[in-house]
């Protein structure tokens, strides 16, 4: 079955079933702060499992788009995707376990026609130190459904509970989540592997098993204590892969095998004369596929190239696949190409995909044709210095044939980038297939020391934007050119300021530079065209409000991993220590208006801003980037 004839069924099954059917919201989450890219359905409609009343009733259904960042690497094998399409359906404190499984079970064996014994499920075991009981009201649907005993696994929290936050212990006072139910599709062709363990389950990587849909009963939220309690209404937050039941309609373990590849995968077979099955090839075939169709999504979607945020991650998408390209042997222009055969297929679905179109093959071309001049010149660089760093000890005795290297650091990471443009992911991912090039024994890297030689990367790039800075506008903390009163209140105002052009223009509002002085605020941020009249106006009164609601601006101290889960505002690149000062305005930090990583200074009270915030002038300052100059007058 192809992907859109899933779709539709799934739609349709929903909507019949009492549910309003409403659109995807944009990749970039517009009212959620504590990510960077919408990662799954429940995203965008977050109130309403936490009880605002959703104005198309208690039951929706959509197909969201997705893009989760943290799959990137495992982009390659044969059942990750950066960018997914997620089914998604939701009873808001309506319907319970029993319709929701039932419904599942029904739409996969009667209107994708996949065989009932090919399905395994899973539920919640519970958890003693969280009192979460175990969850075997959903195992006894199963079991009336017709689950065999066999084929229904408990599984802990680790894998039977969702929440934005992952586990109970990561998640954040008032974070809702619950128990899950999974279901996996059994590839019985697949032999269990023994590397991965004596018996084979569900939830074993060997790759007989994938999961194709998860019910959470989101009924719980995190309190101030630590523990759980009930939310106001019980909801049923379901999430399908749509590539992945298309995969499995055919009954196919590769997901690059559906419809929505196989135009881009053609065409790359074509460019290159290398055949997708060559085991060689096959996984630059899918990173190029995949990172070439998630950076035409977010590019759609408002995300510009950048070196921050979520520029950095449409950048090293692009990026990543044309050093796959490459590998491939296709060296001429070709991202718009790839794009261009998701375009045909996706544009009738997503209309931005059409509206933006203009803006994307911009965008590609102009990333390719940087990114090339100095791919070559870099990877030949890049595998000279491995090779001069690599010394082989004069064998001992026979067997120590394992070349040793001279340890590459993070700021190796960094001159290869500024020198190249090669993000620092790419750089390393290039050494370590050098390196195991050399010999049979060399492993990858650990999780570790390439956590260690990209934090040290993150400590490059922070001092070299420090350094320009400071060449640039002889800048203080906060961009203060000094803590004059009156410099004290623009900066309050600057907050103010990048809270509102976000609420205005956008979430691909980001910070790219900040300048004060006792006369005036300059801001400069990341967005793609003049504003309008209206908009500076609009931007002005939600400046002025703030002002005239008399907030308080309050700084609390946080362990980093907190203040993000905060939402708070900060720069994706910089490196912070452990625990840091977050700055907001509003009465406390859930509710506040504006929340920013920052060290101060700012007034008490947005009250001390005497004066009319006014926007005295907007203009470009390079491609995608404006500039505010703003007085309180
Ligand atoms: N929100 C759930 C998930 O993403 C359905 O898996």
């Amino acid at each position: 079955m192809t992907s859109s004839e899933v779709r539709q069924k799934y739609l349709d099954f929903f909507k019949f079933r009492g549910h309003a059917v409403v659109p995807s919201a944009s990749l970039v989450p517009e009212n959620d702060p504590t990510t960077l890219f919408t990662g799954s359905g429940m995203q965008p409609i977050l109130p309403y499992l936490l009880g605002a009343p959703h104005p198309a009733g208690m039951r929706i259904a959509n197909a969201q788009k997705c893009f989760r960042a943290e799959d990137i690497d495992e982009i390659g094998d044969n059942r990750h995707t950066t960018f997914f399409e997620m089914l998604g359906n939701w009873s808001f404190g309506d319907y319970w376990k029993e319709e929701q499984l039932a419904w599942f079970f029904e739409f996969l064996t009667n209107e994708i026609r996949i065989p009932a014994e090919k399905l395994w499920v899973t539920c919640f075991e519970g958890d003693a130190k969280f009192n979460l009981p175990k969850d075997e009201e959903s195992a006894e649907i199963w079991r009336k459904i017709g689950i065999p005993e066999s084929h229904i696994y408990f599984y802990p929290a680790k894998k039977n509970w969702w929440s934005r936050a992952g586990i109970p212990e990561n998640m954040p006072v008032g974070e809702p989540g619950g128990p899950d139910s999974e279901v996996f599709y059994e590839f019985t062709h697949v032999e269990h592997d023994p590397k991965f363990g004596a018996e084979c389950h569900p939830n074993c990587d060997c790759g007989r098993f994938l999961e194709i849909g998860n019910s959470v009963f989101m009924e719980y939220k995190k309190t101030a204590s630590g523990g759980f309690e009930k939310l106001k209404q019980r909801n049923v937050d379901f999430g399908g892969g749509l590539e992945r039941i298309a995969a499995v309609s055919e009954n196919k373990e590769d997901i690059f095998s559906i419809d929505d590849f196989s135009s881009a995968i053609g065409l790359l077979k074509e460019k290159s004369a290398k055949k997708y099955s060559d085991s060689y090839h096959t996984k630059s075939f899918r990173i190029v596929a995949d990172h070439i169709r998630a950076a035409m999504f977010m590019i759609a979607d408002g995300v510009e190239p950048s070196n921050t945020e979520r520029g950095y991650f449409v950048r090293r998408l692009i990026r990543r696949a044309i050093l796959h390209l490459d590998r491939l042997g296709i060296k001429e222009n070709s991202v718009v190409d790839v794009a261009q055969s998701f375009h045909t297929i996706y544009r009738m679905k997503y209309s931005e995909l059409d509206s933006r179109w203009n803006i994307i093959v911009g965008t590609l071309k102009d990333e390719e044709k940087k990114f090339r001049s100095g791919l070559h010149s870099g990877f030949k660089e890049l595998t000279a210095r491995i090779r001069e760093l690599v010394g082989r000890i004069q064998p001992k005795l026979y067997y120590q044939t394992v070349p040793t290297f001279i340890e590459i650091t993070g700021k190796d990471l960094f001159d290869f980038y500024a020198s190249h443009g090669l993000p620092a992911e790419l750089a390393l991912e290039e050494i370590e297939r050098i390196r195991m090039g050399y010999s049979e024994k060399i492993g990858p890297f650990s999780d570790s020391k390439k956590k260690k030689m990209l934090d040290e990367f993150a400590t490059e790039m922070q001092k070299h934007q420090e350094i320009s800075r400071r060449g640039a506008d002889k800048k203080f903390k906060g961009g203060l050119a000094d803590t004059s009163e009156k410099s004290i209140h623009y900066h309050t105002a600057t907050h103010l300021l990048n809270e509102a052009l976000r609420r205005v223009l956008g979430n691909h509002v980001e910070q790219r530079g900040s300048n004060i002085t006792p006369e005036r605020l300059r801001f400069d941020f990341s967005h793609p065209q003049k504003m309008t009249d209206e908009e500076r106006k609009k931007v002005e009164d939600i400046v002025n409000q703030k002002i005239a609601e008399k907030l308080p601006v309050q700084k609390i101290i946080l362990p980093k991993e907190k203040a993000i889960q905060s939402g708070a505002r900060h720069m994706f690149n910089e490196k912070y220590g452990n625990e840091v000062s977050v700055y907001f305005v509003g009465n406390s930090l859930e509710t506040a208006f504006s929340k920013e990583f920052c060290g101060g200074p700012h007034v008490s009270n947005t009250a001390e801003l005497n004066g009319t915030f006014k926007i005295q002038k907007e203009e470009a300052v390079s491609q995608g980037v404006r500039r505010i100059k703003a007085a309180l007058i």
